[in-house]
């Protein structure tokens, strides 16, 4: 029966992440560094809103584009934080997930043939949709300019198929930012396309250094912006489902039907918690981010040592290191280092084949469980010097 699947289903591939998790899962006692979410629970406050939510029997149906309530706080947040202006009541959507978010907007837009620009290397989750809408992603190599998305990179990949580009910063894998000024060279080439562009901002409440800003605030982009976001990186809460997508209405009207007959709403019992984060939880990253940015200074202070020159990131939890000068493929690599010193680090090639050459390193694990780490590391490059 298999071959009458779907062509487009049977062609895309698990994800590299997931391929390499099963290889992790034969080592129990591995120190692992590949966690693509916060290892912290989820704020006290918040857990117990939802609670509250079940007890007052919030246990049915909402508006399909989410609580109210919800949507003025959400809009309110992005307001406050980004100066991003959307009206509660037809610009935004609370999707299942930052991946509904991304999955209904590309379903909305795409028609076959059509062509999405993605900076690689690239977070996994777009190019399958993109697959199976009959689409095809189109990699821009963002390994010669830092991991940034240049207005030459667009423009050398631009044609009259591009339907779309998506702008992933604060980046997985890499935890790449983009400055004011890049964000506005981009806007001034953008803007002036007849495309649309997909700006996921998921780690936006986990930036470094300066202010996260979302490049639908510049001149001319919001007319053609979806910005997406939630609460599985902010509150740590990947297993709520809670994301959020903004645009204007005369286009999210349209979103809204796939999203309708996809999911219908999502979870109540979370959007009660998504209120709660959203309205007396607006600083609950700060800790984080705090405790993140402690474990960047100590694993890039002992890269260096190592002599491995990287990239240094801005955002996000993630280190996306070079290993090319080892000799071995990135599979290679991380694989020799989950058996020899039993840590586990993910390889590049999970995030397209520009990835090649690099392995991912969530800092995304405690103080004590990095310093084991960069250990092994450290033990496992020696042998291969
Ligand atoms: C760049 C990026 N976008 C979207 C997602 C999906 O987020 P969510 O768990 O809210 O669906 C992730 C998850 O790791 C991500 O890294």
């Amino acid at each position: 029966m298999e071959q009458l699947l779907n062509s487009r289903a049977r062609s895309i591939q698990i994800s590299g992440i997931r391929k390499f998790f099963n290889e992790v899962a034969k080592y129990p006692d591995a120190i692992s560094l590949t966690l693509g979410q916060p290892d912290f629970p989820t704020p006290l406050h918040v857990k117990e809103a939802a609670i509250q939510a079940i007890h007052n029997n919030q246990t049915v149906y909402s508006h399909n584009a989410g609580y109210e309530k919800l949507r003025k706080a959400a809009t309110t947040f992005v307001n406050e934080k980004y100066d991003l202006q959307y009206n509660h009541q037809n610009e935004v959507i609370v999707t299942a997930g930052a991946s509904e978010a991304i999955d209904i907007t590309l379903r909305a837009i795409l028609s076959e043939g059509d062509e999405v620009l993605l900076p690689a290397p690239v977070y996994p989750g777009y190019e399958p949709v993109i697959t199976l809408c009959g689409a095809k992603a189109i990699y821009m190599d963002t390994t010669e300019t830092a991991f940034k998305v240049t207005p030459d990179l667009v423009k050398e990949a631009i044609t009259p198929k591009t339907k779309a580009i998506i702008l992933p910063f604060p980046s997985n894998p890499t935890g790449v930012t983009l400055e004011d000024y890049e964000l506005e060279a981009l806007a001034d080439y953008l803007s002036k396309q007849e495309i649309f562009v997909l700006s996921d901002e998921i780690y936006s409440e986990l930036r470094y250094n300066g202010k996260h800003r979302s490049i639908a605030t510049y001149e001319g982009m919001r007319d053609k912006t979806f910005v997406i976001n939630g609460l599985s990186k902010s509150h740590s809460m990947t297993g709520w489902r809670i994301g959020f997508l903004f645009a204007p209405s005369n286009i999210l009207q349209h979103v809204l039907k796939v999203h309708q007959y996809n999911v219908t709403c999502a979870s109540t019992i979370s959007q009660a918690a998504a209120i709660e984060a959203l309205t007396n939880g607006k600083d609950d990253a700060a800790l984080m981010r705090n405790e993140y940015n402690k474990r960047l200074q100590f694993c890039s202070m002992r890269l260096e040592q190592m002599g491995i020159n990287f990239v240094k990131p801005n955002g996000a939890f993630y280190l996306f290191i070079p290993v090319l000068q080892f000799g071995l493929s990135s599979y290679q690599f991380a694989l020799n280092l989950l058996r020899q010193e039993h840590i586990a680090v993910v390889p590049g090639d999970a995030f397209s084949t520009l990835g090649e050459g690099y392995i991912r390193i969530s800092y995304a694990a405690s103080l004590e469980q990095l310093e084991k780490g960069m250990n092994g590391l450290e033990k496992f490059i020696k042998t291969l010097c």
